[in-house]
């Protein structure tokens, strides 16, 4: 079992700041638009967000999050990270940490989980492994989002299709929400019932 090791990681962090131009590209800000926007709450107390990267995403999350803890391989990472998040004057809503996705993730009654390009690092039997281990600790009603590339990467063990596959058939994960297009695949999972935003509101005429 493994997973793209970590200074694969350090190397491409090594050469640039932002090598996936997280922070200016259209693409991502779209595809940071979409992740939220299929989230079913409106506010979370607590997200877990492993390979959180610079802190794109982790900037948008505490939006919606009263705190945000959020993990990445790459020092390098997590120190622009760091910056990002002070700079925006939010820091003491996130706390950074250098670790895995596949350690033990940090306790934290999390009511959030947020994985987004990060599943396709890891073979198919690590990450499954990973993920019905640490989703039978989740809460019932925790949200589990899955956000992913589409388009083939020779250095990576898996396709975002693939991945997004492998999230889904995690004991107790079930499917409340997907948007695909021809470069990313998002899908959004609840530990509960994987009641429907409606059902959550009480709105009228909502069939169970
Ligand atoms: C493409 S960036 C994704 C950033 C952010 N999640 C997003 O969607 O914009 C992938 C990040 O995952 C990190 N990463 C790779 N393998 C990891 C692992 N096993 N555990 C935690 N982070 C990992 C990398 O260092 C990198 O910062």
């Amino acid at each position: 079992m493994s997973r793209l090791p970590d200074h694969y990681f350090d190397r491409i962090y090594a050469a640039a700041e932002d090598p996936w131009q997280l922070s200016t590209r259209w693409y991502e800000q779209r595809k940071y638009a979409i992740t939220t926007a299929m989230l079913p709450n409106r506010q979370y107390r607590h997200a877990f967000e492993p390979g959180c990267s610079i802190g794109t995403l982790t900037q948008r999350l505490v939006e919606r999050c009263d705190h945000v803890t959020a993990i990445d391989v790459a020092e390098g990472a997590l120190q622009v990270a760091d910056e990002r998040l002070r700079r925006l004057n939010c820091r003491h809503q996130v706390t950074l940490a250098q670790a895995s996705l596949d350690q033990p993730w940090p306790q934290g009654a999390f009511d959030l989980v947020v994985l987004s390009e990060v599943a396709y690092y890891f073979n198919a039997g690590l990450l499954s492994a990973v993920l019905n281990r640490e989703c039978a600790r989740l809460m019932p009603g925790t949200t589990v989002v899955a956000a992913h590339w589409r388009h083939e990467v020779i250095d990576y063990p898996l396709t975002g299709d693939i991945a997004t596959d492998i999230i889904a058939s995690t004991h107790g994960l079930k499917s409340i929400g997907r948007y695909c297009d021809r470069d990313v695949v998002i899908e959004v999972f609840d530990t509960g019932v994987g009641a429907s935003v409606a059902m959550r509101e009480g709105l009228p005429g909502v069939v169970r």
